[in-house]
């Protein structure tokens, strides 16, 4: 099949959602977080004659990985293939219109993000530290926070297996040199630690240009108020320079003679998979990412991952010197919280991708439900009873009473019905009910695109259910008067049938008598 590419003179809308880490089975606040919001939107921008391409895959380095890949006793290669397969079948499954769903770990990524590193480097937006981090010596590795436990620093708590970046107890965010007897979990025994030199982004010395892209789609872009939030609370707080690079193996290697041992942080490579999984797609990719004169970004995410979308990958875009295109959109979810807690991925809560196709309710259900119920603003609650209430009272009673009786009217034979042919619509200056429907469903229309085309999914939803609505009430209104007119008709007939018969019982009364 020809790649899509950007043509000119159109509107050449390029969509991404965040790339789902590769490490688990996906749950329904990761879909509607990304992939089927971002989804619906391609499928309007292509409705509306856009061209659009549609880009996704799988997050697959970094220590999440690494870890998991211990936990199951394989490399992490293996784990990669094993969750790419089981995220691309789920997708398949909510019936996401990907043009491509690629992955991280593949041989663009390395040369994309290695040839941006590169001209970081070149022109002088990266410095260097020195960090102190335990080492295992029986493992022979540094290790990474959450491979760490230990007693918590904190006054009062001292929980016993307290992890490296967090104490699950207090909740208090922590360094890993800071735990009290610190374990490594992978062998146990007590790591030392040591000093290690870092490659870090100079966020600062970016601030200006990255102040000067952020103006403009700021407003024109019609940011979600939580990605405005989040972005600004980090330009508040003062941006510091964020370290690039991570002592793991399984990663993006840094092409620096000092720091060859080390990979790219996963943050500092993600985003960049956006653009490496369209070179996969397409050798012309640079039509794409290259072309911001003629393309707009859309891109959609879950809240925790704002400014590395709004922050950190357009200053290493910008840092570059090239003529990066740059996002436009940001779409970004609040959290769906499952029953009354929080899904969670680690605790096996909440409704996974596998286990919404086990229930045998259609996918068509679940992105209805999900996409009504899209943590817009604020977050929202997935119940199983508001499912079924919302399947029965708004899908079933309102869309798919008035789909059926469209479609029924038009099977009927003639003269109940259309004879499965579609009527000519009628002259509307005669017919004030179909002119004012037709007026009403306009005004609608108009507002479904405005609200769309701002990226308001679940308004665009709630439109479209009105106009089905609409289209009941008219056929409600359009029945009851043919019925009376039918029963009048009936009525007329009737009496004149009464008197008929009433006058040949006359005449045959005479007539016998
Ligand atoms: O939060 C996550 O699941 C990350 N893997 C998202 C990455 S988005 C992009 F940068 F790749
Ligand atoms: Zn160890």
């Amino acid at each position: 099949m020809e790649a899509i590419l950007p043509v000119e003179g159109r509107r050449n809308v390029l969509v991404t959602s965040a790339l789902p880490y590769v490490n688990n089975v996906p749950h329904l606040g990761n879909i509607i977080g990304c992939v089927l919001s971002a989804d619906a939107f391609a499928r309007y921008c292509r409705l509306r004659g856009h061209n659009v391409l549609y880009v996704c895959g799988t997050d697959e380095y970094g220590t999440a990985t690494e870890t998991k890949a211990m936990e199951e006793g394989c490399s992490p290669r293996e784990i990669c293939d094993k969750y790419h397969a089981i995220h691309k079948e789920v997708y398949e499954w909510f019936d996401i219109s990907f043009d491509i769903f690629g992955r991280t770990s593949s041989p663009q990524q390395t040369e994309v993000c290695q040839s941006i590193f590169l001209k970081l480097l070149e022109n002088n937006w990266l410095s260097e530290d020195t960090m102190q981090q335990l080492y295992c010596n029986s493992c022979e590795r540094f290790l990474a926070d959450r491979l760490v436990e230990g007693y918590c620093p904190t006054e009062g708590c001292n929980y016993d297996s307290a992890r490296g970046d967090q104490c699950e107890k207090c909740g208090k965010l922590l360094n890993s040199t800071d735990l009290i007897d610190p374990k490594c979990k992978v062998c146990g025994s007590t790591p030392c630690v040591r000093d290690t030199d870092h490659l870090f982004l100079e966020l600062p010395l970016l601030k200006e240009k990255l102040e000067k892209y952020i103006d403009e789609p700021y407003v024109a872009g019609s940011w979600s108020q939580n990605a405005v939030h989040a972005t600004n609370a980090w330009l508040k707080e003062g941006l510091k320079p964020r370290c690039i690079t991570r002592d793991l193996k399984w990663g993006v290697p840094v092409p620096h003679e000092k720091y060859k041992d080390k990979v790219f942080y996963v943050w500092f490579d993600a985003p960049i998979g956006y653009i490496s999984i369209t070179a996969c797609y397409t050798p012309e990719w640079e039509k794409w990412w290259k072309n911001p004169e003629n393309v707009e970004l859309y891109q959609f995410m879950g809240k925790d991952n704002v400014p590395f979308h709004t922050v950190m990958f357009p200053s290493t875009l910008l840092g570059t010197g090239e003529n990066w295109t740059l996002m436009k959109t940001i779409s970004v979810t609040e959290y769906l919280n499952y029953e009354s807690g929080k899904f969670s991925k680690t605790k096996g809560i909440g409704v996974f991708g596998n286990d919404a196709k086990a229930t045998n309710i259609p996918p068509e259900v679940w992105r209805y439900y999900l996409l009504t119920n899209r943590p817009e603003a604020s977050d929202t609650l997935f119940t199983w009873t508001d499912l079924q209430a919302k399947c029965n009272n708004e899908l079933l009673n309102n869309l798919g009473n008035f789909i059926n009786r469209v479609l029924s009217f038009i099977a009927k034979p003639e003269g109940t019905g259309y004879g499965s042919v579609i009527p000519v619509s009628p002259d509307l200056d005669s017919h004030t009910l179909t002119l004012s429907l037709a007026e009403t469903v306009g005004k609608l229309i108009e507002q479904y695109i405005d609200a769309m085309d701002k990226v308001r999914l679940k308004q665009g939803l709630k439109i479209a259910m009105a106009i089905s609505s609409e289209g009941n009430a008219y056929l409600q209104v359009s029945i009851y008067s043919s019925f009376y007119s039918l029963m009048f008709l009936l009525c007329t007939i009737s009496i004149y049938a009464l008197r008929i018969s009433e006058f040949s019982k006359l005449f045959n009364g005479y007539a016998g008598e």
